[in-house]
């Protein structure tokens, strides 16, 4: 983990990253003459917007902001040219760089900070030579006169929280069974200080939560329901915002079942909106945000075992609709319709879920941002897609038509879990749609939440997606 401090002064034998703009003002970086004359070329001439000089005793990189039309463009290439030094970073085994702010505009450093150490992050749990691959990185220092406290604090917050979500994410299911991710939720409420609550399975069975009691039929481990609370005496709202994560730890498809190896290798990633509803509560309770929220995960498996639920069955929902049930792939509207259902009693100001729904949100936008649908008024919309664009998890507005209730008709119960061959994601969406009776929203993150390569300061594997947004949200609109 690498820690971000602030720091007034440094001395000339530190490795530093300064930001400056095209002026180039380098006379205080402690150059040479030589070296700010090279480095002024690879700028002018070169149009680079990185270098870096090594001069034996330190390394300088030189980085210059890359202006953009609008703002959040501006800071996210500069998160992701931290990516870029990075890993030269760790090439060169330094342990602590400080990154100095040349040009006093404490957000462009926040964010090259930010790019560096989420670029940090890695998963060895189950290495035997940890020790050796660990990033050298451990400490980054900001200089800087704007930037304040409380904003490296939430900084250091926000890094930990989506370290703590792509961990949930990469731990495989031997290990994270949906009684273990209830655990881990425990544990990051005892930590950060917000209240959990886990159903057991007699709990869940005596609620009648029938989407989640059918999908965890073929499984052997039972299913938990994890409600998540956090209420400061100071909340600036008096109805909840709730996050509704899908908890499924692991996706086989069930009966439907997935071929291997492209389909099924990574569904331990099927519980990451569950992990960013921890992620995104463990960070704002961290924080102390003046916002009242309530995460609500339901989790379990999803197997072709002995019992499991088959294509025809008919099942009645913990809100007492009927679903017949014709691909046992289409498991997570089940389980978060119940959960979506439950959330009514709270009488939410607004629910947001998260994800990983459809293989459709995939091929509709990939891996570069969020599928997004809902019923709330267009004020929230417009603002979720703002913190969308500040954090680079960008939103994908779809459309919740009318016409496409026709496609999840069931000849025999209220509705089917199957659509038609297109818009996928739409009708995972309408079909979530009949759960609610609140202002709400659907965010399909299934492109966004795992990738096969690494992208930037995204790591291969888990992104931790999810965290950062829902934060910037409550932190901008409460
Ligand atoms: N967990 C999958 C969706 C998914 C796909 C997540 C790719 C991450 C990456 C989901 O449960 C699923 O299998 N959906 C089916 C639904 C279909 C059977 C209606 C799908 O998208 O194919
Ligand atoms: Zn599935
Ligand atoms: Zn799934």
């Amino acid at each position: 983990m690498t820690t971000i401090s602030k720091k007034n002064t440094i001395n000339n034998n530190e490795h530093v990253v300064l930001i400056c703009d095209n002026n180039l003002n380098l006379n205080d970086s402690g150059l040479t003459k030589s070296e700010i004359d090279f480095v002024k070329k690879q700028i002018k001439e070169q149009n680079k917007k990185s270098v870096s000089i090594n001069q034996l005793n330190r390394w300088v990189f030189i980085q210059v902001i890359d202006e953009k039309k609008e703002k959040h463009l501006t800071l996210e290439s500069l998160r992701k040219s931290a990516s870029t030094i990075h890993s030269l970073i760790v090439e060169n085994k330094l342990e602590s760089i400080s990154i100095i702010d040349s040009k006093n505009n404490s957000s462009e450093v926040l964010a090259f900070a930010e790019g560096l150490a989420l670029s940090n992050y890695q998963f060895l749990k189950y290495k035997k030579d940890r020790k050796k691959e660990t990033y050298s990185l451990k400490n980054i220092a900001i200089v800087s006169v704007n930037c304040t406290k409380e904003q490296i604090n939430e900084l250091n917050i926000l890094v930990e929280a989506t370290a703590i979500t792509r961990t949930l994410v990469n731990e495989p299911v031997n290990f994270l069974t949906a009684t273990q991710l209830s655990k881990e939720f425990q544990k990051l409420g005892k930590e950060a200080g917000f209240n959990v609550e886990v159903f057991n399975k007699a709990k869940i069975k005596a609620l009648k939560m029938g989407g989640l009691l059918s999908v965890n039929l073929g499984s052997v481990e039972p299913p938990t329901f994890t409600i998540m609370e956090y209420k400061p005496k100071n909340a600036k709202n008096k109805q909840p915002v709730i996050l509704v994560g899908k908890g499924v730890v692991y996706d086989t498809g069930g009966l439907s079942l997935k071929p291997t190896p492209n389909s099924m290798d990574m569904m331990k990633c099927d519980m990451a909106g569950g992990a960013a509803v921890g992620g995104a509560l463990y960070a704002i309770a961290k924080a102390e945000l003046p916002v009242y929220v309530i995460g609500i995960v339901p989790a379990t498996d999803n197997r072709p075992g002995g019992n499991a639920y088959v294509p025809g069955d008919v099942i009645t929902m913990y809100n007492n609709l009927t679903v017949e049930m014709l691909n046992a792939d289409a498991e997570g509207r089940m389980i978060l319709a119940d959960a979506l259902a439950y959330a009514q009693k709270y009488k939410p100001q607004l629910v947001i879920d998260l994800a990983t729904l459809t293989g459709a949100a995939v091929a509709a936008i990939g891996t570069s941002g969020i599928v997004s649908m809902g019923t709330a008024d267009e004020k929230i919309k417009n603002k979720l897609s703002e913190s969308g664009n500040n954090v680079y998890e960008r939103l994908a507005e779809m459309p919740l038509w009318d016409d496409y209730d026709e496609l999840i008709k069931s000849d025999i119960a209220d509705m089917k879990n199957l659509g038609g061959p297109y818009a996928g994601a739409i009708t995972a969406g309408k079909f979530l749609q009949r759960y609610i009776d609140y202002p709400w929203m659907h965010f399909d993150i299934a492109g966004p939440a795992f990738l096969t390569a690494k992208d930037g300061y995204r790591p291969k594997g888990a992104t931790g997606v999810g965290v950062r947004l829902l934060f910037d949200f409550f932190k901008n609109n409460f």
